[in-house]
């Protein structure tokens, strides 16, 4: 079965002209998790030979740069830069093109070269997913969404809890085009939070205007935080019940 199924991505895409099977990956990624809309602007990470790439620009339409440590061969309407994305040079280059408002969507496949020991691959593995999620705390919008391979092991957990801090919404997913014996596991962040403002916690805001519903408004960094039963100065401890990838809510505890 694992066999056939090989077969079947492979041809698939090579009947469409996909440059890998991992198309199918990014596809059904999407198909469960829409992660990509149209006109989204897309950062790939470890991108060659181009397959994420290709399928990408296919869903969105949008601004979409590639970035490898391998030369990526062109595709129509897609950037590409040749670098390695635990550098900060390569940062920097991506900034450039993306430009100061940052992306939508942030992707990375990339995959360490595999030795056979699965805890140094998977040691490897969990490093450059680290490395994709600081970029993507950098580049990403408000609200963006992230996608990123890890190859699963005991160091797998705590990736995860990181992640989670930075997303509404965070889940594993396995697209049916991995290979079965694959120990791979794509991690999906939705929403992302530019302040890390968390659940519980408590801030001195003043309260800066009214809002249609009635609520005060304060700031925290570029949070909007709505507070009930508040005027416009007044000085108020707060904690936060609620929060959304824009703004959040609280309630006064003094
Ligand atoms: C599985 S391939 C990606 C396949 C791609 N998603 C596609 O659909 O064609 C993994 C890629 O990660 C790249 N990679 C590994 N480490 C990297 C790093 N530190 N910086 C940039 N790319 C890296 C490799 O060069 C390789 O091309």
């Amino acid at each position: 079965m694992a066999r056939n199924q090989k077969d079947y991505f492979y041809h698939k895409a090579k009947n469409a002209g996909y440059r890998s099977r991992a198309s199918y990956k990014l596809d059904q990624i999407n198909t469960k998790h829409n992660v990509i809309k149209p006109g989204d602007s897309v950062v790939d990470l470890g991108a060659a030979p181009g397959g994420w790439l290709q399928m990408a620009k296919e869903l969105s339409g949008g601004r979409v740069v590639g970035v490898d440590l391998q030369k990526i061969k062109p595709i129509e309407d897609v950037e590409t830069i040749k670098g390695d994305i635990t550098r900060d040079t390569t940062l920097k280059k991506i900034e450039e093109i993306i430009g100061e408002h940052g992306a939508d969507v942030v992707i990375c496949d990339a995959a360490p070269n595999l030795t056979g020991s699965w805890e140094l691959d998977h040691g490897r593995s969990i490093g450059l997913s680290e490395s994709a999620l600081a970029i993507a705390k950098k580049l990403l919008k408000p609200g963006g969404n992230f996608v990123v391979k890890v190859f699963q092991g005991d160091m797998f957990k705590d990736f995860l809890d990181e992640a989670k801090e930075n997303f509404v919404y965070l889940r594993s997913f396995t697209p049916r085009a991995s290979r079965k014996e694959s120990a791979e596991i794509y991690v999906v962040g939705k929403k992302f939070l530019s302040t890390l403002i968390k659940k519980g916690q408590e801030y001195d805001v003043e309260i800066l205007e009214i809002g249609d519903q009635r609520d005060g408004i304060a700031r925290v960094g570029d949070f909007v935080v709505f507070v009930p039963n508040t005027k416009v100065g007044q000085h108020v401890r707060v904690q936060i019940t609620d929060v959304k990838p824009k703004f959040a809510f609280a309630n006064i505890i003094e």
